[in-house]
């Protein structure tokens, strides 16, 4: 179906838009890429050519090799340049009647064979399809960001979609060098839903004055070994996209309590405190500021640790519960999506889901609350004492 000469399609030449384009030229492909905004065309073209100097002067390029690439990047100001593309993947606004209209009007002027992917993080694949009236050859293509470094892509089929379309998407999205998984279309796919608990529960931590947040940030790295502490890494995402991910994560569960969004979090995001963009989250990121020091106490540490984990570890269990993807895949994931140092089903085989389970149970016992539940296939297989890897 796909193959070197297949002309690729991005609309949108935002932050996610420009990297997918590029990945795709380093591919080798023809790659349009199409923005109703000017200004945001002309942004992306001196983004992805600094992009290819710095390549060229870190000498992971040659000359000829950044000249052919940059060859293969044309700019376009209308929708009709698609019509010689084979796949087309959508990176605009996070809005579903805006990408709506935009696929019922990709679908007028692409070939009957065309793939149509959209990059959304949180909306329903099946949602952005039904717009289209062929909606057998729309998908997910979950690139994260920055496009062009992080190795993750999840691939999202719909209820509609050809299988054969997985399969040979997913082929060519490998030989771009990425590392691809498949998601079952449930909110957050694989890794916004499995990631949830690192900041909810890091929040509710710190409200409850168990630990302040720099002390939670320095158990993770410290003791978890999470290249980032789940408040800095709030501060570096940035509290606005990152309260609006998990709000949406919460609708679409139908306001499940284990998903529930954190005050704490909703008044920085009121506040424009959205992190390191802004100047200040959590942290204070002007130049004078000090920053306050964290508890180093191993035991306390340890505590925090294993709360939040064992609350990731029961997102993991769930998610595989549930289909939403294989063990391998949601490993995978966690590890090449969002930088995890162990893959959580591993981590659980290794720790003893015994020890999971009783640290969720007693939380659960001891709160009351729905939002510690350990998931049903955790319950049975601490019984049996089973194990997700041999
Ligand atoms: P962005 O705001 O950087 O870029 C969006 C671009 O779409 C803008 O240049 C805008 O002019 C253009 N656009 C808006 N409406 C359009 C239309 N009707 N037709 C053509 N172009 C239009 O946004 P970003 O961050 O690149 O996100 C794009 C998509 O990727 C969203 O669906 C987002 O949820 C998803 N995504 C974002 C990630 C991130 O960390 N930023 C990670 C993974 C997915």
């Amino acid at each position: 179906m796909f193959s070197k000469d297949t002309v690729v399609g991005v609309i949108g030449s935002g932050a996610m838009g420009s990297g997918i384009a590029q990945v795709a030229a380093m591919a080798g492909h023809k790659v349009i890429i199409y923005d109703s905004n000017e200004a945001a065309i002309e942004k992306s073209k001196s983004n992805l050519n600094n992009l290819l100097k710095k390549l060229l002067e870190k000498q992971k390029l040659t000359e000829q090799a950044a000249t052919e690439i940059s060859q293969k990047l044309y700019f376009s100001k209308s929708f009709n340049s698609f019509s010689e593309c084979g796949i087309i993947i959508e990176a605009i606004v996070e809005n579903l009647e805006v990408k709506q209209k935009v696929f019922s009007e990709a679908e007028k002027i692409v070939s009957e064979n065309c793939i149509l992917a959209t990059n959304t993080s949180s909306l329903s694949i099946a949602s952005v399809a039904s717009s289209c009236k062929k909606n057998s050859r729309v998908l997910g293509i979950h690139f994260f960001n920055p496009a062009h470094i992080m190795p993750l892509v999840e691939i999202i089929p719909s209820l509609s979609t050809d299988a054969s379309i997985v399969t040979e998407t997913k082929k060519l999205i490998d030989s771009w060098g990425k590392l691809t998984v498949i998601a079952k279309d449930t909110p957050g796919f694989i890794v916004n839903r499995i990631a949830r608990p690192y900041y909810g529960e890091a929040i509710r931590i710190y409200e409850e004055g168990f630990a302040d947040f720099q002390t939670i940030d320095w158990a993770m790295k410290e003791i978890g070994g999470f290249k980032m502490g789940p408040f800095e890494l709030m501060d570096f995402i940035g509290n606005d996209v990152n309260y609006k991910v998990t709000e949406t994560v919460w609708e679409q569960f139908f306001y499940d309590t284990r998903y529930k969004p954190s005050l704490t979090q909703k008044r920085l995001f009121e506040s424009g405190r959205f992190g390191k963009k802004s100047g200040r989250g959590y942290y204070d990121y002007s130049e004078e500021a000090v920053n306050p020091e964290p508890q180093k106490d191993k035991e306390l540490g340890e505590k925090i640790f294993l709360r939040i984990l064992s609350m990731l570890i029961n997102e993991a269990v769930d998610a595989f519960y549930l289909n939403v993807a294989s063990k391998e895949d949601i490993d995978l994931a966690m590890t090449k999506g969002v930088n995890y140092p162990k893959g959580l089903l591993k981590w659980c085989d290794q720790i003893g889901i015994d020890k999971i389970y009783n640290q969720l149970k007693n939380l659960q016992d001891e709160y009351g609350e729905d939002r510690y539940r350990p998931s049903v296939l955790m319950k049975r297989m601490e019984s049996k004492g089973e194990k997700f890897f041999t």
